[in-house]
């Protein structure tokens, strides 16, 4: 055996331990259940809606998901559905993951509206009107704006295109919720690999951006750097905060310049959003680093300032909060088992894994508070993996080894109704568990 295969792998261990000492917890295989659901036997509480069989396009491999909500004149939730992004050729084109070998086909939109608590309904794919011919479409993470009123709301849609990362605009009226109108294209050198958006008002946001260096450089650099930049955690990744202002041009001249600014800078694989429901806190997931950072945001400015780090026994992937703010994030525990999926393995499944992650409620002192021994309900601990902190409190809310559901990427809670909704990047379908 040559020096260098022994010599290069051990190399990049060390860099990668370095970097992040837990790392080594997501690259070894780990026992996880066929399933676990925090708040009931997930063989009678969980799930999963799939499209029919003969269904086109599927509902399958999605990214995100999250709810829109439609309140009164008062204010009050009237009305809670669920939009999630999917991309059934996730497989043949992934700008984070690889491979990038064919745009074809398209990725869509999908609403579905929670039924009655016994039966489910089926998701319904959104059209789209004024979409421009030939824009591709590879949506990855999305963000709404309430509907008050029965008033149209605005979308916007991470959309990784061919030639390059776009932010799509769109308004969705709660009248005919699945015929979403496009409204524009942004976009910005700023976008370099846009993944997580959080509105911050109708107009403006915050769009996280997980590699500096992407899949889209060309060969071999395209599939050597990205990498690179994740296995070595580079803190090479950004926040961004961007404003669309239209006040600038007139009415006959639609055009509208771009406000930019850097919000958070120095992270590692900046992957999924989510803004408190205070509008007080931005929490960031770190993928590479296995990590939740909290950052606290003034309201005028926009500007964030570090607050706290989490850990969390996975990559986390997307983040959501839920109306209590409590936060969701859900990931990979196992990053080998991913990258064999999206390298189109057959066979291949990967596990699911997401924690509910909430202030704790006194503050303690280190003394009183056990940084080994927590997440004791579920079948495989948080703390097998990583130390707990002491401004927040971390448990499993779902668990699963792939097979009844995998890849997960979003995890929401409707506080209303305590149901818990999971998609998955490379799975079919959403999982619901109800309480
Ligand atoms: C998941 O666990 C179940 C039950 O133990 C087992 O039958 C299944 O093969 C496991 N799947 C994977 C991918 O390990
Ligand atoms: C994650 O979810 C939030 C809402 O919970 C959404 O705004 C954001 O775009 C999502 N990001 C990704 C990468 O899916």
């Amino acid at each position: 055996m040559k020096l260098q295969t022994i010599f290069i792998p051990v190399a990049v261990l060390v860099a990668i331990a370095w970097r992040n000492p837990y790392f080594i917890g997501v690259l070894r295989p780990t026992a996880l259940p066929e399933a676990f659901y925090s708040d009931g036997d997930w063989k009678t509480h969980c799930t999963v809606i799939k499209s029919p069989a003969d269904g086109v396009p599927k509902f399958e491999y999605c990214e995100d998901a999250i709810f829109w909500d439609q309140l009164s004149v008062a204010g009050e939730l009237t009305n809670r559905l669920i939009i999630i992004s999917c991309d059934p050729g996730r497989k043949s084109w992934n700008t984070v993951m690889g491979p990038l070998r064919e745009p074809e086909p398209h990725g869509g939109l999908w609403l579905y509206q929670p039924a009655s608590v016994n039966s489910e309904s089926e998701p319904s794919p959104i059209l789209f009107e004024g979409y421009p011919k030939g824009h591709d479409f590879h949506p990855l993470g999305l963000d709404i704006t309430h509907s008050r009123d029965g008033s149209p709301s605005d979308l916007f849609v991470v959309n990784h295109a061919r030639a390059r990362s776009y932010i799509e605009q769109f308004v969705l009226d709660p009248a005919e919720p699945t015929v979403a109108k496009w409204v524009r294209t942004v976009a910005s050198t700023y976008l370099v690999a846009p993944n997580g958006i959080a509105l911050t008002s109708p107009t403006s946001f915050y769009v996280s951006n997980d590699h500096l260096m992407t899949r889209r450089l060309p060969k071999p650099l395209g599939s050597i750097l990205p990498m690179m930049e994740t296995l070595l955690s580079l803190p090479t990744t950004w926040i961004s905060h961007i404003t669309l202002d239209e006040s600038t041009h007139s009415k006959a001249e639609p055009a509208f310049t771009i406000d930019h600014s850097f919000a958070a800078l120095g992270l590692s694989f900046a992957n999924g959003i989510a803004l408190s429901p205070n509008g007080r806190t931005l929490a960031i997931a770190s993928s590479s680093m296995m990590q939740v950072h909290l950052y606290d945001r003034n309201p005028t400015t926009n500007a964030l300032a570090f607050a706290h780090t989490v850990h969390v026994p996975f990559a986390p992937d997307n983040l959501s909060y839920d109306d209590e703010g409590t936060l969701f994030a859900a990931g990979h525990p196992h990053f080998p088992s991913v990258i064999a999926i999206a390298k189109g393995q057959a066979g291949a499944v990967a596990p699911s894994w997401v924690v509910s992650i909430s202030p704790r409620v006194a503050v303690h002192s280190e003394a009183t508070v056990n940084l080994k021994e927590y997440d004791t309900r579920a079948p495989v601990s948080a703390s097998a993996k990583v130390p707990a902190v002491l401004s927040h409190v971390v448990e499993t809310t779902f668990q699963s080894n792939g097979t009844m559901f995998g890849t997960s990427t979003t995890g929401l809670r409707d506080s209303t109704t305590g149901v818990q909704y999971v998609v998955g990047l490379y799975d079919q379908g959403m999982l619901i568990c109800k309480p």
